[in-house]
């Protein structure tokens, strides 16, 4: 058990319980942050989850099953989830899943010998109107664009999409040797600023459409913001580490990196009060 349930894990659980007069009130939640440290749930961690949330192993478990968010099994570095349900149907999702399948030599509930992907079919993403639509992890993706996944309104996948997602993923695991952990929010953690990052049912907004760009000068970098961004922090990546390289104020739309060179890759961590936003996506000068 202990090796499955880390001390971090349960102490994020005892603050949790005690939010919910109930405790079985808390078994999703439970379930969710005791998943982040494996990237699945083992029966025994299902059982512990069950222990300390004063449930029934059965209960736990039946919970733990009916929901595809959670995993029982390691999954490969990037899960695919391809949604199956009426309106990607009626787009062509089953076209999409069988050109993976025969792309990847796997059949959807199947994991790539390299351990590089696991497929599997799931029911509404909730973004139907741009079907037939996936999930690479936590992150959507019809399209690759500027070099980062994305779902441009109303741009379902299609063969070409499907082959440019796979190579970026390709890509992304030759460049970068493990994937960011993530926290039970989705956010990115173990860095300097985005582990910090407390539970909360309304975190932080981050930046988006971050772009650096290689010029005479250094490195260009440009944002957006939401309103109720208090601080911004941007970084560098340096080996394996990301560095502080300045706090830009809410008003700036635009930071010049003078050290900075082509292939750099920059990220934002944005604040909210006390609130720190999850990292942006990372942008490659
Ligand atoms: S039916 Fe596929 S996202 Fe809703």
């Amino acid at each position: 058990m202990v090796e499955f349930v880390s001390d971090a894990v349960k102490e994020r659980v005892d603050a949790l319980l005690k939010q919910y007069p109930v405790k079985q009130g808390a078994l999703l939640e439970v379930l969710w942050v005791a998943q982040s440290e494996l990237g699945w749930l083992a029966p025994k961690t299902v059982k512990w989850a069950a222990q300390v949330c004063e449930c029934s192993p059965a209960h736990a478990w039946g919970v733990a099953t009916f929901y595809t968010m959670y995993k029982h099994a390691p999954t490969g570095r990037f899960l695919l989830q391809f949604c199956q349900n009426i309106c990607c149907y009626t787009a062509g999702a089953e076209s999409i899943i069988s050109l993976a399948e025969k792309k990847l030599g796997i059949k959807a509930g199947e994991t790539t010998k390299d351990n590089l992907f696991t497929m599997v079919r799931v029911e509404c993403l909730g973004a139907c109107g741009n079907g037939p639509v996936m999930l690479v992890n936590d992150d959507f993706a019809t399209d690759v664009v500027n070099g980062e996944l994305a779902m441009p309104l109303n741009i379902g996948l299609n063969e070409e999409r499907l082959d440019k997602i796979i190579a970026w993923c390709k890509e992304r695991a030759a460049k970068m040797p493990q994937e960011p952990k993530r926290d039970p929010l989705g956010g990115i953690t173990g860095a300097v600023h985005g582990e910090a990052q407390a539970l909360d049912f309304a975190p932080a907004p981050p930046a988006l459409g971050i772009k650096a760009t290689a010029n005479e000068n250094g490195v260009s970098v440009v944002w957006k913001i939401a309103p109720e961004v208090t601080a911004i922090a941007l970084e560098r990546k340096k080996g394996n580490k990301w560095e502080l390289i300045g706090n830009p104020s809410v008003k700036d739309k635009e930071f010049i990196d003078a050290s900075g060179k082509p292939g750099c890759e920059y990220r934002i961590i944005t604040k909210s009060g006390e609130r720190v936003a999850k990292p942006s996506a990372v942008s490659i000068s």
